[in-house]
């Protein structure tokens, strides 16, 4: 139990007076709102894949170079919400998080993004929550993507649920860059100065990066152009 935060505080709660029954319940509560996540990310990943599918039809190529699909670890979940100051229960989970399911859609070029996103948008199913478009507004530090909150029916035996879904929407260079500042947060044990030097560094990437895929780009629209 020691690496399932939800159960051992689950379990802690039942230590301190709740009962045994009350305990399982809750756990087999918590299973179930991870199952419906599980659902609705792999509804998502299915329509981003149909949509690649189709448009690799007309165009004979896919837009879609890759997906990605997790889910919210329990450690995660937990240190969020301790974050947030909110309780560690399923409706605090549904009410307080965006990101317990996460899909991330990488492409090869920055006007796929757009287009898949507007497709994808435009079913009747999605429920567009909010937008966060960080290719045209990058954060400070150079991070780009197109960040989409929405929600999505899943279809149960008995009933419907509306479930979030983060989609994450980027091109190849955008996703190499972002894993390695990702890494590097987790290396805060360097020397101040190496961090600040990586830093800069990382932000000089952003810009050439950014560079490679507008050029890219128009390389692209010629040869289609051609076509
Ligand atoms: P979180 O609390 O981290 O989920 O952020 P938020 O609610 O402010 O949302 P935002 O849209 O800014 O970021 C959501 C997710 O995008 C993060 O969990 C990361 O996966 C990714 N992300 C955002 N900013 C950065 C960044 O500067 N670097 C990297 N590597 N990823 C980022
Ligand atoms: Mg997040």
């Amino acid at each position: 139990m020691e690496d399932r935060p939800i159960l051992r505080k689950l379990y802690d709660d039942f230590q301190n007076g709740r009962s045994f029954d009350e305990f399982i319940e809750s756990a087999d509560e918590f299973e179930k709102l991870m199952s419906y996540y599980w659902c609705a990310v792999r509804e998502v990943e299915t329509k981003f894949r149909v949509l690649d599918n189709q448009l690799s039809l007309g165009k004979k190529r896919n837009p879609i170079e890759s997906i990605k699909t997790r889910l919210k670890s329990f450690q995660s979940i937990q240190g969020k919400l301790q974050k947030l100051e909110q309780p560690l229960s399923c409706n605090s989970i549904e009410n307080n998080l965006n990101d317990v399911a996460g899909i991330r859609v990488i492409c090869s070029y920055v006007d796929d993004i757009y287009m898949l996103a507007d497709c994808f948008l435009r079913q009747d199913d999605i429920t567009l929550l909010q937008k966060k478009d960080y290719i045209e507004n990058p954060k400070p530090n150079g991070y780009r993507s197109l960040h989409l909150i929405i929600e999505i029916p899943v279809f149960l035996a008995e009933e419907t649920r509306m479930v979030k879904v983060e989609v994450q929407l980027r091109t190849i260079a955008m996703e190499t860059w972002a894993n390695l500042e990702h890494n590097m947060r987790y290396k805060k044990q360097l020397p101040q100065e190496m961090l600040s030097k990586i830093s800069d560094m990382l932000n000089e990437c952003a810009a050439m990066s950014h560079s490679l895929d507008i050029k890219m780009q128009e390389i692209h629209d010629i040869i289609e152009n051609e076509q």
